[in-house]
């Protein structure tokens, strides 16, 4: 058994949300370190791709490192271009919204499939949201982790057959069957903080909507 691969509880999370035996393309791979974490952990195949050369000979290294240069394939590729080996699951993590989306729209063909594509944005989920949803996609788990100071969302989409429509609330912070968990409710109340301290300084009705949406 290959010794196992220590990574940030943001990377472990996403990597828990692949099934079993997946094949997978980690889109912006930087280092591999998930996709080295497939391997071990579930078995997968992975194509681990990344726009810049720099990344990818940090990658190399460490895939030579666990001695999976068989499992994993290391592809030079904008978002997913040049990617023409099959995959099921596609994971994007760590980038803005508009990068991932800009990603999505340029190959949808590629995307429609594959079954299962793991989004964790760093920035504006409601876009993330409306744009899937927009696009015959449906959100079938949400999973929120800390780590290191900061709370990150993971979204798991699939295909779906119908247009699936979320009311405003839902597009900024998730359905609330998501909402339950200790740690949304800890996020939850260290946002109420931060737009109330906005608030005491200045009129901003975009806050007090957020807020409504939070006391819900
Ligand atoms: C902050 S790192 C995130 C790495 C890893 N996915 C994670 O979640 O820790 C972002 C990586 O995405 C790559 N990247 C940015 N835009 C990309 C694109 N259009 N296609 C592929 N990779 C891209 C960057 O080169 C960088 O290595």
């Amino acid at each position: 058994m290959t010794n196992n691969i220590k990574i940030s509880n943001r990377l472990k999370t996403i990597g828990d949300l692949v099934l079993d035996n997946s094949s997978v393309v980690d889109v912006g791979c930087d280092h591999a370190l998930l996709s080295i974490y497939l391997v071990i952990n579930k078995n997968c195949k992975v194509i681990a791709s990344d726009i810049n050369k720099l990344p990818l000979k940090e990658a190399k290294k460490n895939i030579e490192k666990y001695n999976l240069e068989d499992k994993i394939k290391i592809v030079l590729s904008n978002g997913l271009e040049c990617i023409n080996d099959k995959f099921d699951t596609i994971v994007i993590s760590g980038m803005g919204a508009s990068t991932i989306i800009n990603i999505i729209k340029k190959d949808i063909d590629k995307v429609r499939n594959c079954n299962k594509i793991i989004i964790e944005s760093n920035n504006d989920l409601y876009s993330i949201r409306k744009y899937f949803l927009d696009n015959y996609f449906k959100i079938v788990n949400e999973v929120m982790v800390y780590d290191k100071g900061k709370y990150y969302t993971i979204i798991v989409f699939e295909n779906s057959n119908k247009l699936i429509k979320y009311n405003l609330s839902e597009l900024y912070f998730g359905e609330h069957k998501y909402r339950n968990s200790d740690i949304f409710i800890k996020y939850k109340n260290y946002l109420i903080d931060k737009y109330m301290e906005i608030l005491r300084n200045k009129e901003v009705d975009n806050i007090r909507m957020l807020l409504n949406f939070l006391n819900e």
